[in-house]
């Protein structure tokens, strides 16, 4: 048996090599040594052909017990090498829940949605429900069913943005359509009030945009005064903006008879104490309730209609009406 190599020392020299490998980089430098292509054991494996016929048996047997023995403990090696790498691993990653967190930025309601929000919220608590009407409106709605004949001049090219051909259609003036759909649906009584976006075709100024926003609100009921309409506009005011002087004087409104416009002392951007209007208002006309089918014999209302935007402006001393629109974190910021 001269010819046959010491494969049991071999296996136990590789065996023990293999138990010492500190890293899976040793262990696998080991693996290629002992059972690589080039490895002796690899040599001996492939030769056993060539032996004495009477070599070969002994040798096979003993070259692939020395192979199991040692790719057992390259097993055995990798295992707990492995299990070592990853605990490691777990510890160098634990999380310091004591750091300070990231701050993300936080998005925050335009200030006249802040108002419109409580607005609703004041009516609510009135017993007004919410109601919401088309931006682009039937000129029948927006006007004639309004009590505001063709030929007025709210009617004309110049005032109001008609859609498509005609003057049929346009972008709703004012939120005041939303009281004939608001009639139009069913009978008194009636508390609601309808925000929303208006247009005209206004000239751009500190004051003034082409688009901007109204809150309506409608009371129909039998024995409504006066009164009631100023009790209610009191009400809500002193409810938003606190104690300030109101005014309230006489003024024209096709669809309500006798008419009011409301202002708001308020303090401008030279620096002056000044009034805002910040509404109009007044007790339905007849027309209008002839016009949805209700009896003016019968019934009377309210109306009244706040620009959203002005009382944002008072509420914050924004003194320039762009600035809610044009989008300018430093400005919305102080809003959040
Ligand atoms: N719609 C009017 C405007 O935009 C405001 C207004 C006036 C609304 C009187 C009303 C009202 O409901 O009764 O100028």
């Amino acid at each position: 048996m001269s010819g046959i190599p010491d494969l049991t020392a071999l296996a136990t020299d590789a065996v023990a090599e293999i138990a010492a490998a500190p890293d899976l980089q040793v262990l696998e430098a080991a693996r290629v040594g002992f059972l690589g292509r080039r490895a002796p054991l690899t040599d001996i494996l492939g030769s056993i052909g060539t032996l004495p016929p009477a070599d070969r048996g002994p040798v096979g047997k003993a070259a692939n017990a020395a192979r199991m023995a040692i790719e057992r403990a390259l097993e055995e090696r990798r295992e707990v090498l492995e299990a070592e790498t990853m605990g490691a691993a777990l510890e160098a990653e634990v999380a310091d829940v004591t750091l300070p967190g990231n701050a993300y930025p936080l998005g925050a309601l335009n200030p006249i949605t802040q108002v419109r929000l409580e607005v609703e919220d004041i009516f609510l608590g009135m017993g007004y429900s919410v109601a919401d009407g088309p931006e682009v409106e039937s000129a029948y709605n927006n006007f004639t069913a309004l009590n505001t004949p063709e030929g007025h001049p709210a009617r004309s090219a110049s005032d109001t943005f008609f859609v498509g051909q005609g003057d049929s259609v346009l972008l709703r003036t004012q939120t005041s359509p939303v009281q004939i759909r608001t009639m139009q649906a069913g009978p008194p009584p009636v508390y609601v009030i309808a925000p929303g976006t208006v247009y005209r075709r206004d000239d751009v100024d500190a004051t003034h945009s082409p688009m901007f926003h109204q809150v309506e609100g409608l009371a129909v009921d039998e024995g409504l005064t006066f009164a009631h309409l100023k009790g209610t506009i009191t009400v809500f005011l002193t409810r938003l903006l606190g104690d300030r002087e109101v005014r309230v004087i006489p003024h024209f409104f096709p669809f309500t008879e006798p008419s009011v416009d409301v202002s708001v002392s308020w303090t401008d951007r030279h620096g002056r104490t000044d009034w805002l209007e910040v509404a109009g208002a007044g007790m339905v006309d007849p027309n209008v309730f002839t016009a949805v089918g209700y009896d003016p014999e019968r019934w009377t209302g309210f109306a009244f209609g706040f620009g959203l935007d002005r009382i944002a402006m008072i509420r914050h001393g924004i003194t320039d009406i762009r600035m809610l629109y044009e989008g300018d974190l430093r400005f919305l910021e102080q809003f959040s």
